[in-house]
């Protein structure tokens, strides 16, 4: 395990930008990267949590995540467990309703706070299933937890600078985060 957290943003088709990130983080070919989805509700290979498929050249693939926002592509690459990122623009969650939508921590960006539980529920492979109502992030991890879905024992969360946009990493492991790498692509 090299303890290392990659995520890398660009105006490219995620799946794309996934692949190559993916090589990058094993040091092989992007031809040696097979990406797929599991859904954790029906069991579909077709839709739901994205992930590297092993192979003969790719045993023990790393996690991965993807997320969108406009023209916006971000993708996160990790040994460490399961993964989740999410991005949003500035103020996307700035309306009034917005702390009877998610677990809002006063004082804190709205729309940090939903791009946290969004890292979080695409991490735990759940999707919104589990109610954001129910689970409160802040940049430590889970600080409060209310749902009847099994609370993960350990949820790093990892602020991410993009420009021009709002983007967190939630990634479950109770090991150390060694490094961090944060790639903007042209
Ligand atoms: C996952 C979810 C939070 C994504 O939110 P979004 O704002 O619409 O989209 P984003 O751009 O942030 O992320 C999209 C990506 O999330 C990933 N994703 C989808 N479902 C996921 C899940 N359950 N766990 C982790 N990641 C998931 C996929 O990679 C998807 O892109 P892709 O399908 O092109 O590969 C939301 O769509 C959701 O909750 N989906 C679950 C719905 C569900 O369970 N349906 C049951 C089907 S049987």
């Amino acid at each position: 395990m090299s303890g290392r957290v990659l995520v890398a943003y660009a105006e490219v088709a995620a799946h794309d930008l996934l692949r190559s990130e993916v090589a990058r983080f094993h040091g092989v070919s992007r031809d040696r990267v097979v990406l797929g989805h599991a859904c954790g509700r029906c069991g579909s290979d077709e839709h739901g949590r994205p992930l590297v498929l092993p192979t003969a050249s790719l045993r023990e693939p790393a996690a991965v995540s993807l997320a969108r926002a406009g023209a916006m592509s971000v993708v996160a690459v990790t040994d460490l467990g399961p993964i989740g990122v999410d991005v949003e623009p500035p103020g996307a969650a700035d309306f009034p309703g917005f702390p009877t939508v998610a677990a809002h921590l006063p004082g804190t960006d709205p729309t940090r706070t939903w791009v946290r539980t969004e890292a979080l529920v695409k991490a735990l492979g759940t999707g919104l299933v589990l109610d954001p109502r129910h689970v409160r992030l802040d940049e430590t991890g889970v600080v409060r937890w209310e749902s009847d879905q099994p609370r993960p024992p350990h949820a790093r969360v990892l602020d991410v600078d993009v420009p021009r946009h709002v983007v967190s990493v939630v990634v479950l492991t109770g090991h150390d985060v060694v490094a961090v790498e944060v790639r903007g692509l042209d």
